[in-house]
């Protein structure tokens, strides 16, 4: 049984894949989180607080208790689980545990993406209910743990059981506390073109945060905040992960508190979100995803790849092979007629490219970023035959067609802003801070939803497309709406993204035959709570093969690799203007949803043709890349190379890509080593080299890389 109750220790043991999470009541009902980590036996965990030394000291004995739920006014003083102001204006809160019931499967959250299972056995689900009587307060605490992997998701409901309103100031989806603090901190830093390098350093001393505020998740952290020891590597020793399935602005922190004990937390912003709760209403947190590896993390980054590709995308191309693109963005920008577009598409339509993806500029006045955002109506100069004209006529070749849209957004140079002026998030009587020229519409209106849903499903009706970029490119400012009382302001951030959520149900219900990538100025919004509606997102702006190593490599941290948009794009390269050969940004593109971002009527003769063998190796290699079990090798950020490998998940097949960034003289060959393989089985690479398991993973191979910006991609056959 997953989760069994002792009642010897007074906990509760939620067990599955090799790791396991305790939690025990006290004699006062409270919940105490007491272990999480590597598989243990239903009874191996007791907590007996007596032990704990320091009791006579000045700190109450509460504050170094393992609270599961942390709240304040009571003598504990990190970072609240659950922070509620109640009718009297205080906010102590004093949660006893209630009752709790076991159930097979998952639940879903209402309004909110999350993990799911397909058969109720995948996972068992544990739900216990903490009060405080005194004000009228619940928290139904819900953990899933899934039997193969032990992720464990975790959510929280609150619940106004008073007569009064009460005011949620804080709320954190998880908070967790780790024995010790021999521990580093792991994260992902950025910004736009630079998204997602992996920081990793001491825990220290205090509180540690990362945080959105912009609204969404953003291109500067990304919802994941991780722990681990500091021998740990790639392949192995121990990490504690978490991750928010969530598109808005988040809060997560690492700490350590006076007892020399650390704790991690993650959940929504408090400095941007409050919450009214009515009598009788109740709030649900977005989901976390927990993730324990004892084999570094690697094997941190296969359990999360496994559960997002798996059982967070949803649909019809969950497990489809993604076709090969080519958008017209880098190739023309907003300068484009109809013929050029047909042009490139039956260009990439002779080199085997599969789908045309139409970019911004197609719509209204829209020749620069200025305007026209809402006003989803063809813009007929450009396009005479209209979109539907279009796509026909890319269907007629034998392609896909897909389009751009940026859906939450409105320019004040616009149709639909002159007809309501008021659908922005504003704050009245202050002038609306512009980015990129446009305005965030207020999606935590009803109207404004239904406005964009008819709009998009008309847009995608009348262009028969099936494939949508849906696009966000600014952080939100004056986030208020016109809408909402007063002292409710402060919701609107979250009600925006609850917005954005519906919509989104909405849209991709009505298409579920449609392939739909996400986008915020490249990687801004690359996030659990996006691939839940798109199986896929445009990872970063920069296509530079170099920096995308390490955009590529820091993703897949926690995202798989079938998640990534991956561009072969022209060089010198737009975004840093650097030159790479063809053959290295096909390989690093290979690593991802590959497809081009040119034009190819302008790419020679030999060019052609080399885009065409890399094409041939996309299609023979993507369902490795996009279904295999991929691990990292070696750390672009040392700046000499990189590498990674897939395997299929049959074992019988496997890709090995190395990269050299920049040459050193007079040094040997680089020599990786493969993991995951049979060390007593035999491999054959292409070129008919059979090598020993063992030998390619205890030996390491030597691959060639000639000179700067070089790269080698070797597929491996398992023999017998
Ligand atoms: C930002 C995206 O990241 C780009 O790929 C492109 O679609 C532009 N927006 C278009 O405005």
């Amino acid at each position: 049984m997953p989760i069994t109750w002792s009642n010897t220790n007074h906990t509760w043991n939620l067990s599955g894949g090799n790791v396991s999470y305790v939690l025990h009541v006290n004699a006062a009902r409270q919940l105490m989180g007491v272990y999480w980590g590597k598989r243990v036996h239903d009874q191996a965990i007791t907590f007996v607080p007596e032990d704990y030394p320091g009791f006579a000291s000045f700190d109450l004995p509460v504050g170094w208790l393992p609270h599961e739920v942390p709240t304040l006014g009571t003598g504990w003083y990190g970072t609240p689980a659950i922070d509620v102001v109640n009718p009297q204006g205080d906010h102590v809160v004093s949660l006893q545990v209630k009752d709790s019931t076991i159930f097979s499967g998952k639940k879903t959250i209402e309004g909110l993406p999350a993990t799911y299972v397909e058969e109720e056995d995948e996972a068992t689900s544990f739900e216990i209910t903490v009060e405080d009587s005194a004000i009228g307060l619940q928290g139904v605490l819900t953990y899933t743990i899934f039997e193969q992997t032990g992720a464990l998701a975790r959510s929280m409901r609150i619940i106004n059981t008073g007569s009064e309103p009460l005011v949620i100031r804080g709320a954190q989806s998880a908070s967790v506390l780790l024995w010790g603090n021999d521990y580093q901190i792991v994260h992902l830093k950025g910004s736009w073109a630079r998204e997602r390098s992996v920081v990793r350093k001491p825990i220290g001393e205090g509180t540690y945060s990362i945080f959105s505020q912009r609204g969404s998740s953003g291109h500067e952290e990304n919802p994941f905040l991780a722990l681990c020891h500091p021998s740990t590597t790639e392949h192995q020793g121990e990490v504690y992960a978490m991750n928010l399935i969530y598109s808005g602005s988040f809060y997560a922190s690492a700490a350590v508190d006076n007892a020399n004990n650390s704790r991690m937390s993650i959940g929504l912003n408090p400095q941007v979100f409050s919450w009214k709760l009515e009598p009788s209403a109740s709030f649900c947190t977005p989901e976390a995803v927990l993730v324990f590896s004892d084999q570094g993390f690697n094997g941190m980054s296969a359990i999360y790849h496994k559960l997002y590709r798996t059982r967070l995308a949803r649909g019809y191309w969950r497990d489809r092979e993604r076709p090969i693109l080519i958008n017209n963005w880098e190739a023309t920008y907003f300068d484009f007629t109809q013929e050029k577009i047909l042009e490139i598409a039956r260009t990439a339509h002779d080199l085997g490219i599969e789908l045309f993806v139409m970019d911004d500029g197609w719509f209204g006045k829209r020749n620069c970023d200025n305007c026209s955002l809402g006003d989803w109506v063809v813009n007929r100069e450009k396009l005479p035959d209209g979109l539907d004209g279009l796509s026909k006529r890319i269907h007629d070749l034998g392609m896909l067609f897909g389009l751009w849209m940026e859906p939450e957004m409105i320019s004040p140079d616009s149709d639909l802003f002159r007809a309501h002026p008021d659908w922005c998030l504003h704050v009245k009587g202050r002038p609306s801070t512009l980015e990129r020229s446009q305005l965030i519409l207020d999606l935590s209106r009803a109207e404004v939803q239904d406005y964009v849903i008819e709009a998009v499903c008309r847009v995608l009706r009348e262009s028969n497309a099936d494939y949508l970029k849906w696009d966000m490119n600014r952080n939100m400012t004056e986030y208020f709406s016109a809408d909402i009382p007063v002292e409710q302001q402060m919701e609107v951030q979250h009600r925006y993204i609850l917005g954005v959520y519906r919509i989104l149900d909405a849209v991709v219900s009505t298409f579920p035959d449609v392939l739909f990538e996400a986008c915020s100025g490249g990687g801004g919004r690359f996030d659990g709570g996006m691939l839940y509606y798109m199986p896929q997102i445009w990872t970063s702006d920069n296509t530079d093969a170099v920096s995308r190593l390490s955009i590529q490599y820091g993703t897949s941290m926690v995202y798989p690799i079938s998640s990534m948009g991956a561009h072969v794009s022209a060089v010198p390269n737009h975004q840093c203007e650097r030159v790479t050969s063809l053959k290295m940004r096909g390989d690093v593109a290979l690593s991802g949803n590959f497809g081009f971002e040119l034009d190819l009527t302008k790419a020679s003769a030999d060019e052609r043709e080399e885009i065409k063998q890399l094409v041939i190796m996309v299609k023979r290699h993507r369902h490795l890349t996009q279904q295999g079990v991929f691990s990292r090798l070696a750390n672009p950020e040392g700046g000499k190379y990189a590498a990674w490998q897939y395997i299929s998940q049959d074992g019988s097949e496997a890709l090995l890509c190395t990269f050299k960034i920049l040459s050193v003289p007079n040094m040997p060959p680089f020599r990786v080593r493969m993991t995951n393989l049979d060390d007593m089985a035999d491999y054959e690479s292409d070129d008919g080299t059979v090598y020993s398991g063992a030998q390619l993973m205890y030996q390491g191979i030597s691959t060639h890389l000639a000179g700067d910006f070089s790269s080698c991609v070797m597929h491996f056959t398992r023999k017998g």
